[in-house]
């Protein structure tokens, strides 16, 4: 694997999700891939779990491990070509990209939407530049439009619950007080669009995503109707996309909210949320420390999704 940027990076997905569960079973299996063999993790946004999880994955098979907050401590790095650089940005990425790929073997990279020019963000200008320039294999950490290595961890904690061959999913927007990418939501969509789920999207008017995302997934405006008989119920904020509101946050409305009166909708449905979680605005104290909240097996997930992605790009070098 050259690059891990989106659902179709991974192949077939239950092979992808039967090799993940047997490095489950034994994470240390494959030491001797990595040796010698260093990752660069390059983050222009702010992570806890996929910093930490990424990390254990490159251990767990061995390699070397060397972390880049480009905001604290690199220089300011311009990623627009053309621009006269006169002012606080000192590098270019054109040249800050190859001279990484130099010290590292693979390179993953986090870089969040602008959430100013949908155009732009959608492009995903950083990621590609790396991908282009950088000699080395890239995966994503989290980019403008799409989160896979959340979305992977998200679909193989579904098969390890499932109880139903072909179970309900339900991916509801809930409220949030700042703007948010459509990452971690495309993402989503495009995953469980590679399964045969029952896949309903629920959201106010405003925040419908980009359909090369949602594709042929339901999209029911009513939140309770979407609730009914749900087996999974997978929480998100995002920001508009559509048109001149995009970046936007078009409501806040807490009638939204994930709280037991919509778990009981369900048919006992899983809780799923990617985390960090704002709680009594996504979801409810009460739900996310109930036993239906899978959130923490969900992030713990987060590690073998990461050595998958990981393993096969160094069987690949
Ligand atoms: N879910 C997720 O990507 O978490 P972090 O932003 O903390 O990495």
């Amino acid at each position: 694997m050259k690059k891990f940027t989106c659902a179709g990076d991974i192949g077939p997905w239950r092979e992808a999700v039967k090799e993940a569960l047997e490095i489950k079973r034994d994470r240390f299996a494959h030491t001797h891939l990595g040796r010698n063999r260093t990752l660069l993790m390059l983050f222009f946004n702010s992570s806890l779990r996929t910093r930490l999880s990424t990390q254990k994955a490159a251990m767990n098979l061995g390699m070397n491990v060397m972390v880049l907050d480009v905001n604290q401590g690199a220089w300011k790095l311009e990623t627009e070509r053309g621009v006269v650089m006169d002012g606080d940005k000192a590098e270019h990425l054109l040249e800050a990209i190859p001279v990484m790929g130099c010290y590292c073997d693979i390179i993953g990279v986090r870089s969040f939407a602008g959430l100013k020019d949908r155009e732009s963000d959608y492009q995903e200008k950083v990621i590609e530049q790396f991908i282009r320039y950088s000699g080395r294999p890239v995966f994503s950490m989290e980019a403008a439009t799409r989160h896979p290595l959340q979305s992977f961890a998200d679909l193989i904690t579904i098969e390890e619950h499932k109880t139903k061959e072909r179970p309900k999913v339900v991916l509801t927007w809930a409220p949030h007080p700042k703007a948010l990418p459509q990452a971690v939501a495309n993402s989503f969509c495009e995953w469980i669009g590679l399964t045969d789920y029952d896949f309903v999207i629920t959201h106010p008017h405003g925040y419908e995503l980009s359909p090369q995302f949602t594709g042929n997934a339901r999209v029911v405006y009513d939140q309770d109707a979407a609730l009914d008989g749900a087996d999974f119920v997978y929480a998100k904020n995002w920001s508009a996309y559509a048109g001149d509101n995009y970046g936007k946050v078009l409501s806040t409305d807490r009638s939204w909210t994930i709280d037991s009166r919509k778990m009981a909708l369900t048919d006992n449905a899983m809780f799923m949320h990617c985390l960090p979680v704002r709680r009594n605005m996504i979801v409810t104290d009460e739900v996310i420390e109930s036993p239906q909240s899978i959130v923490i097996a969900e992030a713990a997930n987060r590690e073998i999704s990461a050595q998958t992605v990981l393993k096969r790009m160094l069987e690949s070098l």
